[in-house]
């Protein structure tokens, strides 16, 4: 995973460039920019994105050195394995030193993590993920900005509180240039570097569309872009793609074909794997995953979703709650406890801990205020800040009460940046323009 700081250009094979990032050194993609070796490039989720003046890059190194290892000692300290003293439980032991060892965890395995309700066993599960988390991700957060375009949608999920069926919403539709300038004023004016451009099943937004917005964007800046239009089709996927958008967020919802069909009507989960599979042959990288604990769903669909983000190559897990809408035929339905939902993202980390970046959602802070703490302390290393016009975000009514929804992206930025200091973590996808590190320096103060 690349840092939102400059890195230099090392080497350069093809299409790929080694990059040092203070002695570390990544791998990027470079499909858009000429290099040289030495320049200075930002990179995102694996692409060269933008080539850095050299004095303007060794600014803002100077600036990030010294935190760079402090954070990083941060985390190593907070991620020590151990068992809460006088707690024992001889199976999740085997379980986690299996998990620990790389080797194969087996179904039971998976139910025995799943089920054990002892806080002391759950507390060593979550520090079990956070320790691969850590020992193979290192402390990385992906900080990304979602804008959601408009609200209108062809579709009738039965949870959703955004499809078709609910009347009783306002529903909206950015203009073209409200879309560029809030893309534009994110990357600027806040230092995103990956932005997830997102609406409802919206025929207005048509892949020539989306591919115009985009190639407007990226003229005027240089920024990961990642699209979130539910089906698109083959055809949608490669006109977008072309125009520069490097990444899709859709999740499958569920791996259950069943029950699938019964929340989807008129939609099967086939196609919308083949999507998946198809962005991921184009180039795009993978952002996906279920929601957890919709109607029919069991212990074993959830370790078959976690199985299916893999091996689809998800570059991001995004496994959050379902939570009941009341305009929707499901609201009576209660969503899964939080301590369950905190085992899913675990149990994510423990099956993957070299590749997935894994979101802490906001559906899941709506659930529980500290899920962002305690998800990134449980394996995950992902994040999402809406950065949505205001007066729309309410609108984009997927669940009620949806966190952050009338936060200004000033102070979402600060909350993000003083938890992550707190715990060690770089940010990654929000760079530090001037604005943003005077920001962070007037807060760190007291965090750390
Ligand atoms: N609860 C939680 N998540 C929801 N989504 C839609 N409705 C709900 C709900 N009621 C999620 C879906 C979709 C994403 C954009 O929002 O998983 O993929």
């Amino acid at each position: 995973m690349c840092y939102a700081i400059p890195g230099q250009v090392k080497a350069i094979n093809d299409k790929t460039v080694v990059v040092d990032y203070f002695g570390e050194e990544k791998r990027a993609i470079n499909d858009l920019i000429n290099l040289n070796i030495g320049d200075y490039i930002y990179a995102q989720g694996g692409y060269v994105i933008e080539k850095v003046a050299p004095a303007q890059a060794l600014e803002v190194l100077a600036l990030w050195k010294e935190t760079f290892f402090e954070l990083q000692e941060v985390d190593v300290r907070l991620s020590k394995l151990y068992f809460e003293e006088g707690y024992h439980d001889t199976k999740l032991s085997r379980i986690l030193d299996r998990a620990l060892e790389r080797s194969s965890l087996s179904r039971s395995d998976l139910h025995y993590l799943f089920s054990v309700e002892e806080k002391a066993a759950n507390a060593f599960i979550y520090k079990c993920a956070n320790f691969l988390r850590q020992k193979y991700l290192k402390n990385s957060c992906c900080v990304h900005g979602i804008i959601e375009i408009s609200n209108i949608c062809s579709q009738n999920c039965f949870y959703c509180g955004i499809s078709s069926h609910n009347q009783q919403i306002k529903r909206y539709r950015m203009s073209e240039q409200e879309i560029v300038d809030t893309a534009l004023s994110a990357i600027k004016d806040y230092g995103f570097k990956a932005l997830v451009l997102q609406s409802g099943e919206d025929s207005f937004f048509s892949p020539d569309k989306i591919a115009k917005i985009i190639r407007e964007i990226k003229k005027q800046a240089g920024v990961l872009i990642a699209i979130s239009f539910g089906e698109i089709g083959f055809d949608g996927l490669k006109t977008v793609y072309d125009a520069g958008a490097r990444a899709m967020l859709m999740r499958f919802e569920t791996s259950n074909p069943l029950v699938y069909s019964r929340l989807h009507p008129g939609r099967n989960l086939d196609t919308r794997i083949a999507h998946l599979k198809r962005a991921g042959e184009l180039g795009y990288l993978i952002m996906t995953g279920a929601l957890v604990g919709i109607p029919g769903q069991t212990p074993d669909d959830v370790f078959n979703d976690i199985f299916l983000a893999k091996e689809l190559n998800a570059e991001m897990f995004s496994f959050g709650p379902f939570l009941p809408h009341p305009n929707t035929p499901i609201a009576g339905y209660l969503p899964w406890d939080k301590d369950k939902i905190f085992k899913v993202l675990a149990i994510a980390r423990i099956l993957d801990p070299e590749n997935a970046k894994i979101l802490v959602t906001t559906a899941f802070e709506t659930l529980h205020p500290d899920a962002r703490k305690e998800g990134l302390l449980c394996g995950a290393n992902s994040v999402m800040l809406n950065v949505t016009p205001a007066k729309y975000r309410a609108l984009y009514s997927l669940y009620p009460n949806r966190a952050h929804v009338s936060e200004s992206i000033n102070s979402q930025i600060q909350d993000i940046l003083a938890l992550l200091r707190s715990l060690g973590r770089a940010p990654t996808d929000l760079g530090v323009s001037e604005k943003i590190f005077l920001m962070e320096q007037s807060i760190t103060e007291g965090a750390l």
